[in-house]
Order: structure tokens, then C-alpha cells, then sequence
């Protein structure tokens, strides 16, 4: 007999091929729409093994429903969308897809970095609108990029990934992470701050650490007022490292000069959002992996992840 598995979003066909020769596979068959949670709380009752997306809270309601899971294969590198400590006390495998999307990612937090110092999208609007009457000396102006100081948040493999790219550009790098990385110190000339000096020094502070209990509004009022007044953030991990309420108040009073943002604390954000309002803040909806190539590997690594626990094995990538 072979397993049953369900997947909660339609995959290019090569993956759900190779899962369909494995398994029993049954799906959710739109490639835009999240399963529904009613759906999802029928379907997970019956099956071994369960292959979602970020977009699907894996809570402990949901996997005490689940008597036959073994395995929750997350098609991301993050994984705070899943109760790791329910899953661990049902004897349920969690694994996530580090590695194959972080150049892509980096690539990213890189583009929206300089799209929000140099207020490209504001600019591009700017055209378009029939704004552009003449040349003129302070139109449009931002804030330089190479040359200045990149304090990161969060020193993995993105953000190592990150540093690299920041060296090409002659910026000074300051870092603050749980754990100092010497080797990456050594490789990237790196400097260690902590976080209050690496918030007072930076230029640009780039958020790459996981959302968990200790990084869940990990910059607020305080930490916004301790950025330079031409400060920019950017934000490409996860929406609750930011309190949103205290990022709005810091942009609308030129505490800070801009954001770059690609994720929120509720996706998809509403457009009555007060943050969509601001002039100088970018805004992106979560497309940090979002590359034909690496979104491909992302769900091969999640189907090698989910087959190898379903076969009794270790999967390579698992989790808490
Ligand atoms: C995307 O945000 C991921 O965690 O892979
Ligand atoms: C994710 O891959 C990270 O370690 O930053």
C-alpha cells in the first residue's frame, strides 16, 4: 500500500508526477488559493504525510486531528508557519528547504535594498504620471549605497549571502546574530554589534533571521528611534520581526527615511494597510525565493524531504 499524502497547492507536473508514483497523492488544484482550513482539517485526518506552503498555520489543533501523520514537508526555509513543539510531542518529522533559495532570496533583499534608496518605483510612477516636466538638480534624490554602512540581522546562510553582494559595493558590514559567525567575520570582513550599536551605526538594516518567540517584534519604537534619521529598513524575513504600528509612526515622522519591504506580519496586506500609504516605503508581496529555477527546487527539495521519512528514513532537511 503505498502512502497517502496531501498537497496543498498545484505544483508544475514533474513534482506531482514524482509524488503520484509514490504515493496517494490528493490535492488542493489551484496554484493561486490557499487550501481552505475546513479542507485542510478533512484532509490531514487520513494521511501520512502532508507537503504545505507558508500560507498554512500547521497548529496544534490541526496535527492532534492528524492520527496517521508522520511527516509536514514546508516548502520554505521558514518554518514559523508550523508548531514544531506540537509536531515533536506527536512523533511528527518537520522539515524546510534551506540552501537552494538563498542566493535567489539574497539576490532580493539586494534589488529592494537599492530600489528603496534609489526610490525606483517612486520614480518610475514619477514618468509615468507625466511628472517629469525638466531635469532638475534634487529631483528624486536618495541615499548612496556603496560606500555606506549594512547592518544585518541575522547572520545564516542569506545573510552571509547578502554580505557578499554588500561587499562588491564597498560597504562597511556590521552584524548581530545569536551566535558571532567567526568564519564569516574572516571571509566578508565582518564586523559583530550588538544591536544597538548596529542600529545606531547603519545606514541600511536588513532584518534576515527567523520569526520565532525571541524575534517576534524584535524592532519597535525603541530600536526605530535608535536608527540614523536617514536610515533605511528592509525587510525580507518575516512581517512580526517588525511592529508595524511602531515602523508606521517612525516613516511618518522622519524618524527614519525609508523601508523596503517584501513581507508582513498578515499576508496577503490589505490595501488599506496605513504602511501602504507612505510615500517612502516599497513594498513587494513576499517574492523573495520567487524565481522559476529556485521555486523548482524548493519543491523538489520538499518531495526528497517527504518521501525520505514516508520510506523510513532521515530526511536531509528536518527541523526543531
Ligand atoms: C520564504 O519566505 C521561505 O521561508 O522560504
Ligand atoms: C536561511 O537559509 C538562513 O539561514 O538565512
Amino acid at each position: 500500500m503505498k502512502p497517502k499524502v496531501y498537497l496543498t497547492r498545484k505544483l508544475p507536473d514533474e513534482i506531482i508526477n514524482q509524488l503520484s508514483e509514490k504515493c496517494e497523492l490528493r490535492m488542493w488544484s489551484s496554484e493561486e488559493e490557499p487550501v481552505p482550513r475546513a479542507v485542510l482539517e478533512r484532509e490531514i485526518q487520513e494521511v501520512d504525510g502532508l507537503f504545505c506552503m507558508l500560507t498554512e498555520e500547521i497548529d496544534r489543533s490541526l496535527l492532534e486531528n492528524a492520527s496517521n501523520l508522520k511527516v509536514v514537508a514546508n516548502m520554505a526555509v521558514g518554518y514559523n508557519n508550523i508548531d514544531i513543539s506540537a509536531a515533536k510531542e506527536k512523533g511528527v518529522v518537520v522539515t524546510n528547504t534551506p540552501g537552494v533559495l538563498t542566493e535567489t532570496t539574497a539576490d532580493l533583499t539586494f534589488a529592494l535594498l537599492m530600489a528603496t534608496a534609489r526610490r525606483i518605483p517612486e520614480a518610475s510612477t514619477y514618468l509615468r504620471k507625466g511628472k517629469w516636466e525638466a531635469w532638475s538638480p534634487m529631483q528624486l534624490t536618495g541615499q548612496d549605497i556603496h560606500g555606506s554602512t549594512l547592518g544585518i540581522i541575522g547572520m545564516g546562510r542569506i545573510g552571509e549571502a547578502v554580505a557578499k553582494r554588500a561587499r562588491g559595493f564597498d560597504m562597511n558590514i556590521l552584524y548581530h546574530n545569536r551566535r558571532r559567525n567567526q568564519e564569516a567575520e574572516d571571509k566578508l570582513e565582518l564586523q559583530y554589534a550588538e544591536l544597538d550599536q548596529l542600529l545606531k551605526e547603519s545606514d541600511f538594516v536588513c532584518v534576515l533571521t527567523p520569526l520565532t518567540a525571541e524575534t517576534k517584534n524584535l524592532i519597535g519604537v525603541k530600536e526605530l528611534r535608535m536608527m540614523k534619521k536617514t536610515g533605511i529598513l528592509i525587510n525580507t524575513a518575516r512581517g512580526g520581526i517588525v511592529n508595524e504600528e511602531a515602523l508606521y509612526h517612525a516613516l511618518k515622522e522622519e524618524d527614519i527615511w525609508a523601508a523596503g519591504l517584501d513581507v508582513f506580519a498578515e499576508e496577503p496586506v490589505s490595501l488599506q494597510h496605513p504602511l501602504l500609504t507612505l510615500p517612502n516605503v516599497v513594498t513587494l508581496p513576499h517574492i523573495g525565493s520567487a524565481s522559476v529555477t529556485t521555486r523548482l527546487k524548493m519543491a523538489e527539495v520538499a518531495t526528497e524531504n517527504l518521501l525520505k521519512v514516508l520510506d523510513g528514513e532521515k530526511p536531509p532537511h528536518p527541523v526543531g
